[in-house]
């Protein structure tokens, strides 16, 4: 059942796309639960946000508003790319994203989870996955009121409800208490956050000593030592993907370093899996002309039909060495 725009948001909260603010009365543990701040304790989430950021952040729910269940009716649960090792073997859509999540896992060297934050959920797919593997509870977060409550649908359907739970809330100002979580995990979400420094410093946060965060995303090539910014075509190119995907400016991986070091972790581990994913775009561009990607792109609205547009140019992006797919981890 979608929630009406009146639902919208889950308590905690910091701030509603669309631009209304919405104070936050405490954090929320791990469990679920909702903490009222102890004396001194500075709610998350009371101070307005950036003009800049709501309007971001209004694009970004209406547009996994949106296109969300087109996505999960041609391509599933699992809203990121698939990884399509040469030496491996064929293998389903589907089965190339669990695969990435089994490698970013492996790559980081996890091998525990008790409490995960998914932050940036969408529909849960990681979440579900990891619960099963590691026997963890995980709390999804989300700006798309549409993702939290069917997140929490089909969690509660795969009998995992105790387990996984999703809400509303905004990754650069997170209602959990600091040391929360043991997994920090961002499945390309990392891309649409308009602030890094933030960002990185709200995993930090909630990190618990000992823990793990991964971040999986886009970013531009690293420049070479000689450039000082990237040419005009590439800012061009690198403008209409974010025009489309609601995305703010981007950043190479260098920068999370440098945001990393800026906070004082100077052990920062970051890897590019471009050659990785390659075949995904053109995957994801035949699933849309087929009968049933196309009958799904007509029940639903322009900001999908642009996002269905922008394939090629994403294409475009990796073909030439622009688009990089990143891999980022450090522990706590
Ligand atoms: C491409 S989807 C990835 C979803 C999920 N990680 C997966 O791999 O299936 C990007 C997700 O990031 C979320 N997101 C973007 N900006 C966010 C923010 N500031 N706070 C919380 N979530 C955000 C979107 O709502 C969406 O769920």
């Amino acid at each position: 059942m979608l929630p009406s725009a009146g639902e919208r948001q889950a308590p905690g909260v910091a701030l509603v796309p669309g631009g209304r603010e919405v104070r936050m009365v405490g954090r929320i543990r791990p469990g679920g639960r909702q903490a009222r701040g102890g004396r001194g304790e500075r709610a998350r989430g009371t101070v307005a946000a950036a003009p800049e950021r709501v309007a971001l952040n209004g694009r970004i729910a209406e547009f996994y508003d949106e296109s969300s269940g087109l996505w999960e009716d041609v391509w599933g649960e699992h809203m990121h790319h698939g990884i399509y090792r040469e030496a491996s073997p064929p293998k389903s859509h589907t089965a190339a994203q669990v695969e990435m999540i089994d490698e970013v896992l492996k790559w980081a060297d996890v091998k525990n989870v008790n409490r995960m934050v998914d932050v940036g959920c969408g529909i849960g797919g990681s979440s579900r996955h990891i619960i099963r593997k590691y026997g963890c509870t995980s709390t999804g977060i989300t700006l798309s009121a549409v993702q939290a409550a069917r997140a929490n649908e089909i969690t509660a359907a795969a009998g995992l409800g105790d387990r996984g739970k999703f809400i509303v809330a905004d990754a650069l100002d997170q209602p959990f208490e600091d040391n929360s979580f043991d997994l920090v995990w961002s499945m390309e979400s990392g891309e649409h956050m308009p602030d890094k420094r933030k960002f990185v410093s709200e995993l930090l946060r909630v990190c618990a000593p000992g823990g793990k965060i991964i971040i999986v995303t886009w970013c531009h090539r690293v420049l070479a030592t000689e450039e000082k910014e990237l040419t005009p075509p590439e800012k061009l190119l690198l403008g209409a993907v974010s025009s489309v995907y609601a995305l703010p400016d981007w950043v190479s991986a260098e920068e999370y370093k440098k945001e990393f070091a800026a906070l004082g972790i100077q052990d920062v581990r970051v890897e590019d899996w471009t050659a990785d994913v390659a075949p995904f775009w053109t995957a994801v561009l035949q699933s849309a002309l087929t009968v049933k990607g196309l009958r799904a792109l007509m029940s639903v609205g322009p900001t999908t039909w642009m996002g269905a547009l922008a394939i090629p140019i994403m294409r475009l992006g990796y073909q030439t060495g622009l688009i990089k797919f990143n891999l980022i981890t450090v522990q706590k």
